[in-house]
């Protein structure tokens, strides 16, 4: 077995958690004022604060507060599919017949909506660079699919992807973009000379609340736009779609998908204390850097002339050499254990048996059994067929598998302590010896 028990290294008495959330107190006050007044509902000064907050601090005119990120995914994604092709069939999606191009490494939450809108989703693959979706690939998927008109752009683990070339290309084919900076608020990219926030990048943009994430409101998502009008269009979808009559009289189809004001109350205490988060998770992911330095192994890496991260989740990646035979099937994993290497299978059972949380990165969406029929795309072009039995065709390409295969998301909590972490580090340290 690689790992050797070391000594003193007893699993931790309280449970050490991947991110968790981080509450101040204020949260309390503001969830109290909804309670206190009354506003229990999804009208409330609290949503309207919480709206401007974020608008402000991104640096758009309008957000929409809405349930989850999800929603505000479901509502970017369907308002792109009308603005490109006009008001849907009242049973069909504003995506109907249409192909889409999207982030293949991520959560399914980022592309799914595709699937909701009738839409057909193509996936890029993903770069070493920052581990988001690959320019080059989506250069090529445009040369296989010249008509494609919409790409969703998720930004992993709060590393802003490569927005510039990729908005560059999307201009060129006259594409719009859904950005997915669920995990990535508060991260900032260079576009051109000038500094920008995630959430801003796309014509289209969303954020979550969701529990885990760098500032939460346990649930809850934003829309993020400059278009009033547009801001307008998901405010009415995301409360049933209600027409202007003195009855609820409905022209098209709606949702329930707005925020609550006791859920935006949380937002608002939690929104002064996200640089201070950001801050912590940094510095968590400095001290896995420094505390690696001798391992066969890389953090998640990121632009530092182009970006700054909100370092949300710390990952690594194991050098190919230093990897352990590992299969995983689609429920199972199984690995045999080498002296002197690993694999995210034997790290993420040692830590949990240490009774700590890491997570495997996202599976790529091309290997989700539900999306294994849809098309991928990788710089070399069809990801799909490519190998072959009687010659070495080269072009068996698929980055996100393999960042899948040999990284991991480790414990990122901004609540454990520089003991708690330096202990990780050995159980880790451990797990190549
Ligand atoms: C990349 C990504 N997209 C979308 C979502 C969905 O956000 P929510 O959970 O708020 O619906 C999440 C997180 O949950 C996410 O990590």
């Amino acid at each position: 077995m690689a790992f050797r028990e070391s000594g003193n290294l007893k699993p931790f008495e309280k449970h050490i958690w991947l991110s968790s959330p981080t509450m101040h107190g204020e949260e309390l006050k503001y969830m109290s004022d909804a309670f206190n007044t009354n506003w229990m509902s999804t009208v409330g000064e609290n949503i309207d604060k919480a709206e401007e907050l974020l608008a402000d601090y991104i640096g758009v005119k309008y957000a929409v507060a809405l349930s989850c990120g999800t929603a505000a995914l479901h509502l970017a994604t369907k308002l792109a599919g009308e603005k490109l092709y006009g008001q849907p069939r009242p049973n069909e999606g504003t995506l109907s017949g249409k192909t889409v191009f999207a982030s293949d490494c991520t959560f399914d939450a980022s592309i799914n909506p595709i699937a909701y809108e009738d839409g057909n989703a193509v996936f890029i693959d993903t770069e070493y660079d920052t581990w988001n979706m690959d320019p080059k690939a989506l250069e090529k998927a445009f040369s296989i699919y010249p008509d494609v008109k919409l790409v969703v752009l998720a930004h992993l683990y709060g590393t802003p992807g490569k927005a510039e070339e990729i908005k560059e290309i999307c201009d060129r084919h006259g594409a719009l973009i859904v950005e997915d900076a669920a995990e990535s608020l508060g991260a900032k990219y260079k576009l051109g000379d000038k500094w920008v926030e995630t959430g801003s990048l796309g014509d289209y943009n969303c954020i979550s609340f969701n529990g885990n994430k760098i500032i939460t409101g346990s649930s809850g998502g934003m829309f993020l736009t400059n278009s009033k009008e547009d801001a307008e269009k998901v405010r009415k979808w995301s409360t049933q779609s209600r027409e202007n009559a003195p009855w609820y009289q409905h022209e098209e189809i709606g949702y329930n998908y707005r925020m609550s004001n006791v859920i935006a109350g949380v937002v608002r205490g939690q929104f002064p204390y996200l640089s201070e988060h950001i801050a912590q998770k940094k510095a968590i992911y400095e001290r896995y850097k420094e505390g690696f330095k001798d391992l066969p192994v890389s953090m998640n890496p990121f632009d530092r002339e182009k970006s700054e991260p909100n370092f949300w989740l710390s990952c690594m990646i194991i050098d190919k050499d230093y990897m352990c035979p590992q299969a995983r099937d689609d429920n199972h994993a199984v690995y045999n254990s080498e002296s002197n290497k690993s694999c995210p299978t034997e790290i993420l059972e040692t830590l949990s048996r240490f009774n700590a949380e890491g997570r495997p990165i996202w599976k790529p969406m091309h290997a989700q059994p539900i999306y294994r029929s849809h098309p991928f795309i990788t710089a070399n072009g069809n990801g799909r067929a490519v190998s072959n039995a009687y010659i070495d065709t080269g072009k068996a390409l698929d980055v996100g598998m393999d960042i899948f295969s040999r990284g991991l998301c480790l414990p990122s909590d901004n609540k454990m302590t520089a003991e708690e972490q330096d202990k990780i580090i050995e159980i880790i340290k451990n797990c190549f010896r």
